[in-house]
Order: C-alpha cells, then sequence, then structure tokens
C-alpha cells in the first residue's frame, strides 16, 4: 500500500538568502513593485532575484564597463512560449520592441523563445505590457519555478502524437503558472490580458489534493509561498524526436498512443540538469533516468507529485546543490519512486516499451507540414535575429510574418520553422530571403554551424567568464580548416560553447562541448552524440583559444586513422576512451 506523503519537518541547516526573499516578496511583488516605481537606473540585488520570476535579468553591458563608473545597466526579457510557438502578432511585437527598447536584436533561445537584451528599467514596464497585450508572456521564463515547458517544433499538423505534444505541453505551461496577481498588477496595472482561457481540466488538476501535493489555502495552491527549491524543467516529446534535448531535463514526458494513434499515457523521464560548477565535483551534469509510464488521466497528478517531492525535498539551504538531479542522486530511482509514490496516492507502472530510438533532427529547410502547407526552417546562427550590412535577417523575418501572416516555432537549437506557408507563397518567400542575404537552403550552410549553438555570454551575461556567442563563428572556421587540413574536409559533429559552466546552450550533451574556465581558456568535453543521448565527459580543464589547433589536430588524425565505417566523431571518442586520445596526442608529432 502507498503511504500518503508527508512534508519534511527537520531542517538542520538555515535557508539560503534567496528563500528568504521569495518568502518576503508577498508572492513576487516585492521588492520590485516599489522599486519600480524609483527613479533609479537599476534594481536591488534582492529585488533582482524576485524580478526573475517575471522572466527578467538584470545585467549590465560589460563591454561597457569603466572603474569608478556605473554600470551600463540594462535588462534582458524572455518569453515563455510553450513548445516554442510564436504567433504573427507576437512576433511582430518582439521585432518592434526590439528596436524600440532593446539593442536591436532578438535572440532565439535553446529553450524555446526569444530574449530581448539591453531594455533600461525605465522601458521594463512597457516592454512587457506590449508583449503580454500580444499573445506572449514572460512570467516564469526565469526564477524557481517551472520554466518554459519544451517540445518539438516541428509543425507536423497531421500527426497525432505531435498534436498531443503540444497540448500537454501547453496544459502543463498552465498548471504550473505561478498564480499571483503580482506580474499583472506590477506590468499590466491589474488588467490580466491572457490569449487563452487554461482548460478547465488543468484548473480542476491545480485544485485536486489528498495527497500533499497543494496547499489549499495558499495563493500558490503548487508552489506556496517559497516556490521551487531551484529552477524546474520540463519537455513533452514524441517517441524517437530528441530535438528537446530529453535527458537535459528535470522532467520529460513521452506521448505514448495506440495502433490507432489515439493517446493512452507517458513514459515520464527525471533528473537531468546540465549547471555546474568548475573545480567543484558535487555539481555535475546528469542525464535523465526512466521513471515510470502514467495513465493520461493521471497525468497532471503525476506532474504535481514530482513537482511536490523537489518542491518539499529539494535542497533550499544551497543553490548549488538546489535541483532535482541531486535529490535522485542521493536517493537513488527507487526511492525517489517511492516518495513520488506518496504524493501521488498511488503505485507507479512500469515504463513502457520504447521502440524509436531518440534522434535528433533541426528540420531546416522546406518541409511538408502534413495538411498541404509547408513550413520553413531557418538556420539562425546562435539564435541572433539581426540586421547587419547586407545580412538583413530581421527586415526579412518581420516582412515574411507580416505579409504572410505567419506563426513561428522557435526550435531549441535556436533556429526558427516558419509555418503554415501556402505552397503558392514559397518562391517570393525565398525571393525576399535572398534579397535579404539570407540562405534558406540548409546544404549551403557547413554542417558544423548547423549542428552548432553558444549560449549568448559577453557583453550580456554577468556570468560569463569567456566569450562564447561572438567567439564561436571564428573557432568553426577553424575547426573546418583544421578538418580540411588533417583529410576529413566532409566531417562534422554537434559543437556546443558556453561562456561559463552553467551551461546554458548544453555543452555538456555535444560532441565537441567547450565551456570557459578561465579567461580566454575552455574546458573541452568530448564523447556526446550526434542524438544527444549520452552525457560528455571532461576531457581537459584548460584550453587557451589560441591552442585550439594544436589542441584537436592529434584527436582529429586518431579518429580519422581509427574510426569505424560512419562513426561520428563523439561515438568514437565514447569508444575508444580518453587514455587512448591522450596517449595519441602526447606522442603525435604534426
Ligand atoms: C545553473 C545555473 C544557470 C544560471 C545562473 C544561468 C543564467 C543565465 C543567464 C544570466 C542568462 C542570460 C544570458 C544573456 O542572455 O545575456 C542565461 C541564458 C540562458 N540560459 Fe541559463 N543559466 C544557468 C543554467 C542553464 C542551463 C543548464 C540551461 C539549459 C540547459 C539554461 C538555459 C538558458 C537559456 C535557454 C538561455 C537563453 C540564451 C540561449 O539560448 O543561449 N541555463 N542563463
Ligand atoms: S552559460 Fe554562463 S555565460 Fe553562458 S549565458 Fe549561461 S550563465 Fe551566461
Amino acid at each position: 500500500m502507498v503511504k500518503s506523503a508527508t512534508p519534511p519537518t527537520t531542517v538542520t541547516r538555515k535557508p539560503s538568502k534567496v528563500e528568504g526573499l521569495k518568502e518576503q516578496s508577498n508572492f513576487l511583488c516585492e521588492p520590485v513593485a516599489t522599486e519600480l516605481l524609483q527613479d533609479t537606473t537599476h534594481f536591488s540585488e534582492d529585488a533582482v532575484q524576485i524580478l526573475k520570476f517575471h522572466g527578467s535579468y538584470q545585467q549590465d553591458n560589460r563591454d561597457n564597463r569603466t572603474k569608478g563608473q556605473e554600470k551600463d545597466y540594462q535588462m534582458m526579457l524572455r518569453t515563455r512560449s510553450p513548445g516554442g510557438l510564436i504567433p504573427s502578432q507576437l512576433y511582430l511585437t518582439l521585432d518592434k520592441l526590439a528596436d524600440e527598447y532593446g539593442n536591436h536584436t532578438l535572440r532565439a533561445t535553446t529553450r524555446q523563445g526569444f530574449q530581448l537584451h539591453g531594455i533600461l528599467k525605465k522601458n521594463l514596464k512597457s516592454t512587457i505590457a506590449a508583449i503580454v497585450k500580444n499573445m506572449g508572456s514572460t512570467l516564469g521564463a526565469c526564477g524557481d519555478l517551472n520554466r518554459n515547458v519544451m517540445a518539438p517544433p516541428a509543425p507536423f499538423v497531421n500527426r497525432a502524437e505531435y498534436q498531443y505534444a503540444w497540448e500537454y505541453a501547453n496544459n502543463i505551461a498552465d498548471l504550473l503558472t505561478p498564480q499571483t496577481g503580482a506580474y499583472y498588477e506590477i506590468w499590466l496595472d491589474g488588467e490580466k490580458a491572457i490569449s487563452s482561457e487554461e482548460s478547465p481540466e488543468v484548473k480542476a488538476a491545480r485544485q485536486k489534493n489528498g495527497t500533499g501535493t497543494t496547499f489549499h489555502d495558499s495563493p500558490e495552491p503548487i508552489y506556496g509561498k517559497l516556490y521551487m527549491p531551484r529552477k524546474f524543467k520540463i519537455s513533452v516529446t514524441v517517441p524517437g524526436d530528441n530535438s528537446i534535448d530529453l535527458y537535459t531535463q528535470d522532467l520529460t514526458l513521452v506521448v505514448m498512443t495506440n495502433f490507432k494513434g489515439e493517446l493512452k499515457g507517458f513514459n515520464v523521464f527525471a533528473g537531468g540538469g546540465l549547471g555546474r560548477t568548475h573545480g567543484k565535483e558535487e555539481t555535475f551534469a546528469r542525464a535523465a533516468d526512466p521513471i515510470c509510464y502514467v495513465d493520461k488521466a493521471d497525468v497532471y497528478q503525476l506532474v504535481k507529485a514530482i513537482v511536490a517531492t523537489q518542491r518539499d525535498y529539494g535542497d533550499r539551504t544551497d543553490r548549488r546543490h538546489a535541483r532535482l538531479k541531486y535529490l535522485i542522486n542521493e536517493w537513488g530511482v527507487d526511492k525517489f519512486r517511492t516518495k513520488v509514490e506518496e504524493y501521488f496516492g498511488k503505485s507507479l507502472e512500469p515504463s513502457k516499451y520504447l521502440a524509436k530510438k531518440f534522434k535528433y533532427q533541426d528540420f531546416l529547410g522546406w518541409n511538408e507540414q502534413g495538411d498541404g502547407k509547408l513550413f520553413l526552417g531557418l538556420s539562425i546562427d546562435n539564435g541572433r535575429v539581426k540586421d547587419e550590412g547586407k545580412f538583413q535577417l530581421k527586415t526579412a523575418l518581420r516582412e515574411i510574418v507580416e505579409k504572410f501572416n505567419l506563426p513561428m516555432r522557435v526550435t531549441p537549437h535556436q533556429n526558427v520553422l516558419l509555418c503554415d506557408i501556402l505552397p503558392e507563397n514559397k518562391q517570393e518567400i525565398i525571393a525576399i530571403l535572398n534579397r535579404c542575404g539570407i540562405v534558406s537552403d540548409p546544404t549551403k550552410i557547413d554542417s558544423l554551424e548547423r549542428l552548432s549553438m553558444a549560449c549568448p555570454a559577453l557583453p550580456t551575461c554577468g556570468l560569463a567568464i569567456t566569450e562564447s556567442e561572438r567567439i564561436i563563428p571564428s573557432f568553426l572556421q577553424r575547426i573546418r580548416t583544421l578538418l580540411k587540413k588533417v583529410g576529413l574536409p566532409k566531417t562534422s559533429f554537434v559543437t556546443r560553447m558556453t561562456g561559463c559552466p552553467n551551461g546554458c546552450a548544453r555543452p555538456y550533451m555535444a560532441e565537441l562541448g567547450l565551456v570557459g574556465s578561465a579567461p580566454e581558456s575552455y574546458q573541452v568535453w568530448l564523447g556526446g552524440c550526434p542524438n544527444q543521448t549520452r552525457l560528455a565527459r571532461p576531457y581537459t580543464e584548460k584550453m587557451h583559444a589560441d591552442d585550439l589547433e594544436t589542441f584537436l589536430e592529434p584527436i582529429f588524425v586518431l579518429y580519422k586513422q581509427q574510426r569505424k565505417k560512419e562513426e561520428s566523431f563523439g561515438n568514437f571518442c565514447d569508444r575508444i576512451g580518453f587514455d587512448a586520445i591522450r596517449e595519441f596526442s602526447d606522442n603525435y608529432q604534426a
């Protein structure tokens, strides 16, 4: 028999400072509301922690730092867009806001949202209000709660399993949206302009209790006044589609249908997460474990049970140790399951067999949606939508979205898919892209670039140790030159770079992961795989940017000599092992 959940009572260590700030915030209101009214360039450190829950990070332009002078403060704003869906009205609004208040660029993120950078504090309210009034939201895009729910971006409208993935991604996003009125009071003077009503099923699921998942007398029935111990990341996908990097999420649901294509339930994975800290072995990247199968009728209660387990048992004393991955790692999957069962109120069923292997696809180029319409996947270098000289991507997207009223899906690889294109408009769209200097044929893009990602890092991210987005293009060119030199001109692999070990571009799943570890130096991770189903491992702690070629050349030569037919670079590194690579590199003479 399953015992009911009783939240833990003994707290032996002091909760971290952010826990106190959440508690005092009056459900995410203060000190943001008060400080917003003050004529200042920036928020206090305490307010910044609460501001995150509203979808904004306070940053400063690090290129403009001058000793003795105030920082060039500005805000980053991030949308909450389940499954990456951006209606045309929202896209056009974001495009305008980037020019009116931002740094004239938009950035498609690895979590399927858009970021605006460079917004001054005094313009934050107008910017958020415009987003909400135009079918968007930023609520919960950052902070200690459920973040943007990811789902496969490909708009295969005639494939039932994709429809289910989007439906449940939306519903779970709604289920776990903060219920506090603070967001609307602060940014919209109390006006609640939501684009679509949540389903009654979701509303009922939020309130349903009996097993300790819900606080009945709280404005936040699921979160309570302390919200989550740390960020919580969910994705919903279909068998075989790993475009959402399922092993990196706190919780992933995989749609399970019967032979008629009807939804039966979900396979559940939990405990993935990437953020870590250099030199602290107690922090690590972790791939999610399979946990159970859940019938569709019980899925919201199971999501709540897992959220409640992390809410009540996640470590609130140390933010570096607060993600669900650490809890599962310390408890083991069996104990985690038992605890989840207590909140769930019944036993968990074992996972079902998944016949299809998970694969990564980017859906770039022209594709059929399945309803007679087309979609176009455009590769965007590191997600940065901008106009620069003859490269007029921002203009092109605005023109196309406006003229043809197209919705867009942001992919988890910082690209966009333009959806619902009538075949008769294809040529005109190609003409606009050509005029704006945009390559729409993915075969014309170097696959190294196509498969790569980098986080924003400098100059906006306060945590960056090294360059990332700004330097990866030159790294990729140097890698291509080197591959040609060693006789592998056509070889490509997944390269991901971040400016610090937090891992925002998921470098620990890459075949070549570069993680800023000291000024101009990167920790190198090898051995991930093309479909992102296995974690890479750290090969070296510091590789100076200048040493890229000398470092990689022996590894590429060994790969060329000893790879099996069609073996990818990451699979090769994993198979042959780091000792063999080191030995070869040590004895290598160019
Ligand atoms: C663990 C500590 C982490 C911290 C403190 C952190 C902080 C930040 C900050 C400050 C930014 C804004 C950078 C900018 O736009 O200038 C950012 C961006 C982002 N982070 Fe993180 N992050 C962490 C981990 C992660 C992880 C593990 C992921 C996903 C695997 C992630 C996903 C993102 C995404 C999607 C963006 C948007 C930019 C992009 O797509 O490259 N973050 N993060
Ligand atoms: S990985 Fe680090 S440097 Fe890059 S955006 Fe995330 S926090 Fe900033």
